[in-house]
């Protein structure tokens, strides 16, 4: 069985600064991988590859049997790839109502439904609809952030450091979600994550990065390996 997501030999790079040296890695249909590494090894640039939000200079991303490699950001999306960046970025000026609104007016579908069933994954924001969203805290813009995904009915849900300097009693709603979505929905999850803990609750799989490459790559159990710790120390 081919994986939904295979990226092989993935190349990025600012300018003339290179960061990724050719990164390979695997989704399978279902499942959730975990890429770590430590701050600045290219995490978020690895994310932004794969959604071609900075086209890549070498290798390749294959999407359900599909190379995305040369498609804009939003064909990505509309193919099912659905992209959290970092930082929890929403539309401040509107409100949490509007924001899925307008998410919802650029899929292809256009279905209602599909905000519900984001409501429905983060209660706490139907008491926020006609907030607007700059006025959320940080982790209620998280949840916003990750509901905006979910709307385009995602087949992978990518997510960049979702619980990042969020405050603790909503990094248990947002981690509860994503356990929800991968073990009951069986959505696929690509999930950047720092800390050891929490990959060890919610991997299948994981790799490592160091030095634009990936270092370590395997299953869950391997996580616990003395040279997880190593490379991941700081
Ligand atoms: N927009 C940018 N322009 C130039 N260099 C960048 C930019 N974004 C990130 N970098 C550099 O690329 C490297 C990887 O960054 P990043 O992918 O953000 O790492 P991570 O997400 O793992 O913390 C770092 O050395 C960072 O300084
Ligand atoms: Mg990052």
């Amino acid at each position: 069985m081919t994986a939904l997501l295979q990226v092989t030999g993935l190349e990025a790079a600012y300018g003339r600064a290179r960061v990724l040296f050719g990164v390979d890695a695997e989704v399978e249909a279902g499942s959730l991988l975990c890429v770590m590494g430590r701050n600045g090894v290219g995490k978020t640039t690895l994310l932004n590859a794969i959604m071609g939000v900075l086209p890549p200079t070498g290798g390749r991303v294959i999407f359900d049997g599909e190379d995305v490699t040369r498609l804009p950001t939003h064909e990505r999306v509309r193919r099912g790839m659905g992209y959290v960046p970092q930082g929890h970025e929403t539309f401040p000026q509107l409100t949490v109502a509007e924001n899925l609104q307008v998410t919802l007016d650029a899929t292809k579908h256009r279905d209602r439904s599909a905000i519900d069933a984001a409501l429905d994954v983060f209660p706490r924001l139907e008491e926020f609809l006609g907030r607007r969203a700059g006025f959320l805290s940080g982790g209620q813009q998280q949840q916003l952030a990750i509901a905006r995904a979910l709307v385009t009915r995602p087949r992978l849900l990518i997510l960049d450091e979702p619980t990042e300097g969020i405050q603790p009693s909503i990094v248990a709603e947002i981690e509860a979600a994503i356990e929800r979505l991968h073990q009951e929905d069986g959505l696929a999850v690509l999930l950047v994550e720092q800390y050891l803990e929490l990959a060890l609750r919610l991997a299948d799989a994981f790799v490592i990065i160091e030095g634009g490459v990936v270092r370590r790559a395997g299953g869950a159990e391997d996580l616990h390996d003395d040279e997880v710790k190593r490379l991941l120390a700081v």
